[in-house]
């Protein structure tokens, strides 16, 4: 069983693709690229919002912006990939205009103009190798490209961080999903060759080499999309959030894992809470020996806690899903994984295997072959290394 070729082999460079299709569209040729990565989780899921540690790389999957200025006040955006134009008024930012995908644009906008940067009228088309709805940040990306080449066309800078939490608040505000800083950070933030040692309470990081020499990165798609809106995600959140009430702590970060037995015993926690609450302190604790781990280049290690996250997210937090765990298991059994587990929301996405270099393709193919024996299609799967965070390339 052989995986899916065009799961492996991203499509034509979306350089080159976006490129062709602005001028097509705009008869004239861009001024700037704005290119954004997605983002996978290496380990610390579902803790960004409870102020804990998460360490996210940057894919070699991206998103591409190509950009001209305009002399009016219209906005038009285009994908390469599906027909049609949206349009609107660069002073018309309000939320809740539009669902399309637009919101992003116009959220980011209107955070860049309170933040003094009112960017006037442009033409932009997209294309990206970022799978929707695979759980890897494909809006994230769509919101830091948008930052930088908003502040591009008006020749501001902003700080890289500063700028992950206006996208943050563009996501809250205009897509109605109650997010973390990770997935903006992780696009703006990683550098190449590095995972991203986030502390979300006190918003600084940490580059952390990952040597490629012997491990890398798989991600396998389950194919079911994530929906973060359908309200789970926002209901972790307040459980989170209310059990830390309880337990009167700012945020679950503050529970060390030696307080945890006795946080868990406290008369006022529902079941729910209690669950939500053990899988935050356990990852928070899982992520910090997994750091450890890497830095000691005890590959084997860090997978355990891998393996160990994707059972706290399917058992305590409930985030998971039957195909997911089906990917986790099938590639936990092979020899050539380190550890793997759900990346991500949940609910659908992908997950992440720490595999041996030289040795994706077969554990591909071998998870592939048992999720087909399940559900009748292979999953997409690609490579990835510690790729780059967002750039700007001014043609
Ligand atoms: C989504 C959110 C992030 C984070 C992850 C779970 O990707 O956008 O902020 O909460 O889920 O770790």
């Amino acid at each position: 069983m052989k995986a899916d070729p065009n799961a492996t082999a991203p499509k034509a460079d979306p350089e080159i693709r976006v490129r062709r299709q602005f001028e097509v569209l705009y008869g004239k040729a861009p001024t700037l690229h704005s290119i954004a990565p997605g983002r996978v989780n290496v380990i610390g899921e579902h803790v960004d919002y409870n102020g804990g540690w998460v360490l996210p790389a940057a894919l070699n999957r991206c998103l591409v912006m190509a950009v001209s200025p305009r002399d009016d006040d219209r906005v038009r955006l285009a994908t390469a990939d599906f027909d049609g134009v949206l349009e609107f008024d660069s002073r018309d930012l309000a939320p809740g205009r539009t669902k399309d995908w637009s919101r992003y644009v116009r959220g980011v906008m209107a955070g860049l103009a309170r933040a003094g940067h009112t960017v006037p009228g442009f033409d932009a088309c997209v294309a990206s190798t970022i799978p929707v709805g695979g759980g890897l940040s494909s809006s994230a990306a769509l919101e830091a490209a948008t930052g930088l080449a908003g502040l591009a066309l008006v020749g501001a800078e902003m700080d890289r961080f500063a700028l992950a939490k206006l996208c943050q608040t563009a996501e809250h505000d205009y897509a109605g999903v109650p997010c973390g800083i990770m997935d903006q950070a992780a696009v703006l933030c990683c550098e190449a060759g590095h995972l991203l040692l986030l502390d979300c309470a006190s918003e600084t990081f940490v580059q952390t080499p990952l040597p490629s020499e012997e491990w890398g990165l798989l991600i396998i798609n389950s194919g079911v999309s994530h929906e973060l809106a359908s309200g789970e995600y926002a209901q972790r959140r307040a459980a989170c959030e209310q059990a830390a009430r309880r337990l009167r702590v700012p945020s679950l970060r503050h529970v060390t894992i030696d307080e945890l037995p006795a946080a868990l015993e406290l008369a006022g926690l529902t079941e729910e809470m209690r669950r939500c609450v053990r899988h935050v302190v356990t990852e928070n604790n899982r992520t910090q020996r997994c750091v450890a781990a890497l830095k000691a280049g005890d590959f084997l290690a860090a997978g355990q806690l891998l393996n160990a996250s994707h059972a706290s997210l399917r058992d305590d937090y409930q985030v998971s899903c039957e195909e997911l765990d089906v990917i986790a298991e099938a590639a936990q059994a092979e020899s050539a994984v380190a550890g793997c587990r759900m990346t991500g929301g949940g609910f659908g996405g992908s997950c992440v295997a720490l595999v041996r270099q030289g040795q994706a393709e077969a554990v591909a193919d071998s998870v592939g072959a048992k999720f087909f024996a399940r559900y009748g299609r292979i999953p997409a799967a690609f490579v990835t290394p510690a790729a780059a965070g967002a750039r700007l390339q001014r043609l």
